[in-house]
């Protein structure tokens, strides 16, 4: 039996799904993963440098311009059919919850309606001393050409700086959004783990959260990722043609085509 048909067997055993999604989801709609290199003026910078308290408060008008450019990229990006399929498993009756670690909205654009973000997002902003949530105004939004150092905002109530409502390198995750996502993990039968290399902990620990729990554990990406169990299915390709084929073989193909999925 092949890998697809072990995968549409469990799926359509199964009720609950959790789709926990990482950056490779996301990379078909032209926003590159953690791991890709950087092109043009961000090609000098290394990510992981940007993306800490420590950057923020070294040159805050470096980390601020780098994440308004990134809104920025992806209110330019559209949801691909990765996205745009998750809603489809919805429509012909499973129960599904998206947890994912990625900063875009592209899933709920997409128009999965149950949509935890482990890391944060790249559309709020809050104050880097007193936390509080930050207001943006459409200036303060302003298109960010690459590479620009912009000043932040400042917060209405300490006058503090904002700071984008990211998670960053060494700190820890939101706790309603980390409980809410080890909520759905344990109640769910099968968790499908898409575009995500698995290596930043403790989102990365999900999948074996979800196998622990007693759930099967389908993997979705470019690349092998290491397997531990029998539970454990393997369906390597991209996202985008790997999520529309699955739902195919678990013989869901009937549902009216209102996506481009
Ligand atoms: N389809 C499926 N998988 C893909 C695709 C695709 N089209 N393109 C890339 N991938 C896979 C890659 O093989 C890789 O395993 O997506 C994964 C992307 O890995 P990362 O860039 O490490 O992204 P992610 O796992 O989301 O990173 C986790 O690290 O930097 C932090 O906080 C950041 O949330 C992020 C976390």
């Amino acid at each position: 039996m092949s890998q697809m048909q072990r995968a549409a067997d469990v799926l359509r055993r199964s009720k609950k799904i959790v789709f926990f999604s990482g950056a490779g989801i996301s990379a078909e709609s032209g926003i590159p993963t953690f791991r890709d290199k950087l092109t043009g003026l961000w090609a000098k910078h290394d990510p992981q440098r940007l993306e800490t308290a420590d950057a923020f408060e070294e040159n805050p008008a470096l980390v601020w311009g780098w994440y308004l450019w990134r809104r920025h990229q992806v209110s330019g990006a559209k949801p691909n059919p990765a996205h745009l399929c998750i809603p489809r498993f919805q429509d012909a009756g499973w129960e599904v919850s998206v947890i994912t670690q990625n900063i875009d909205d592209l899933h709920e654009r997409a128009g999965s309606l149950d949509v935890v973000h482990v890391h944060g997002s790249l559309m709020d902003a809050k104050c880097f001393a007193c936390h509080r949530p930050g207001e943006l105004t459409p200036d303060q939004l302003r298109v960010a050409e690459e590479g620009q150092l912009i000043e932040p905002p400042r917060c209405d109530h300490c006058n503090a700086r904002l700071r984008p409502g990211v998670v960053w390198f060494r700190e820890k995750l939101p706790e309603d959004a980390w409980r809410s996502a080890v909520r759905r993990v344990r109640e769910c039968d099968l968790l499908i783990s898409v575009g995500t290399s698995g290596v930043v902990m403790p989102a990365a620990g999900i999948p074996e959260m979800a196998l622990a729990a007693g759930a099967a554990v389908i993997h979705v990406n470019l690349e092998e990722v290491g397997l531990v169990g029998a539970d454990e299915i393997m369906l390597k390709g991209s996202a985008g043609v790997v999520l529309p084929a699955l739902l195919r073989a678990a013989g869901a193909e009937a549902i009216p085509d209102h996506h481009s999925c």
